[in-house]
């Protein structure tokens, strides 16, 4: 696994605000899970349009010293608000995001693959409805589903467990973990939840009005000074007795916000 995304002075503006300034992280390695990390509106989906190209930017990002935006195929993205969605049934779905996979060549996935698939994220019931008539969680589960079954070098994903329960946020999670680390694939998950971040991830990258906080470990990352310097709250991290780290969140931090 020798695959890595590097991003270099990555800069993105709406009009004249620029909202990602001069980005630099060296090296996301394959087989890792990064958690892009930040209070609302820092830019993290901002970032990930850019990365995925969907938003005009400056600067430099490969993947395995190639230029990314040159390897679009391999990269697959999943919005923070999802599309609209079509008449289409879960199962037609996967079968067509399936199609667009690496260099734009036609990829055929058989029925036991999609299926397969439905099944690893515990959602095969759902194979036979209709997108359009899914609950919100549903469709975000399909969702991932369709970025999975890309099978993607780079896979983004916007806040996606939002709409899940905790079963299947644990679930989820589990599962992406397995599949980033079986496929080597770099993939970077926006969060809200610390808690996941430290018991899922194995990198952190917080962000702060569009300038990179912090970039490590999980552990070493979240600690009380990001939380009061990147969030404006008075927290701690602490072990349980079970030896997982947790955020708690004691109070407001005054003099943010
Ligand atoms: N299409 C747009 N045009 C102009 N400004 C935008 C646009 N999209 C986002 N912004 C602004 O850019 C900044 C970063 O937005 P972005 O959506 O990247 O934040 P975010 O970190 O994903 O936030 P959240 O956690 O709320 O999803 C915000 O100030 C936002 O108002
Ligand atoms: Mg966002």
């Amino acid at each position: 696994m020798s695959s890595a995304l590097s991003i270099h002075q990555l800069s993105v503006s709406y009009g004249k605000r620029q909202v990602i300034r001069a980005l630099d992280v060296p090296c996301l390695r394959a087989g890792d899970i990064t958690a892009l990390l930040g209070p609302n509106g820092s830019g993290k989906s901002t970032l990930l349009r850019a990365l995925a190209g969907l938003q005009h930017s400056s600067g430099d990002v490969r993947l395995d010293q190639r230029a990314l935006s040159r390897q679009r195929g391999e990269v697959a993205y999943l919005p923070q608000t999802l599309p609209p969605s079509v008449h289409l049934s879960v199962f037609e779905s996967l079968m067509v995001a399936g199609q667009a996979t690496a260099a734009g060549l036609s990829r055929r996935h058989d029925d036991q693959q999609v299926f397969a698939l439905l099944q690893s994220l515990g959602i095969e019931q759902l194979a036979l409805r209709y997108l359009d008539q899914l609950s919100g969680g549903q469709r975000q589960l399909v969702g991932i589903a369709q970025a999975l079954i890309r099978e993607p070098a780079v896979l983004l994903l916007d806040e996606p467990l939002s709409a899940l329960d905790l079963n299947y946020q644990f679930h989820v999670m589990d599962l992406l973990h397995r599949e980033t680390r079986r496929r080597g694939m770099v993939t970077v998950i926006v969060l809200h939840d610390l808690n996941v971040a430290l018991r899922h991830c194995d990198r952190v990258l917080m962000l702060k009005d569009g300038a990179l906080q912090a970039n490590g470990a999980p552990d070493e990352v979240i600690d009380s000074q990001s939380l009061r310097r990147v969030y404006g709250v008075s927290g701690r991290v602490e072990r349980c007795s079970q030896g997982v780290a947790h955020v708690l969140v004691d109070g407001l931090h005054s003099g943010l916000r």
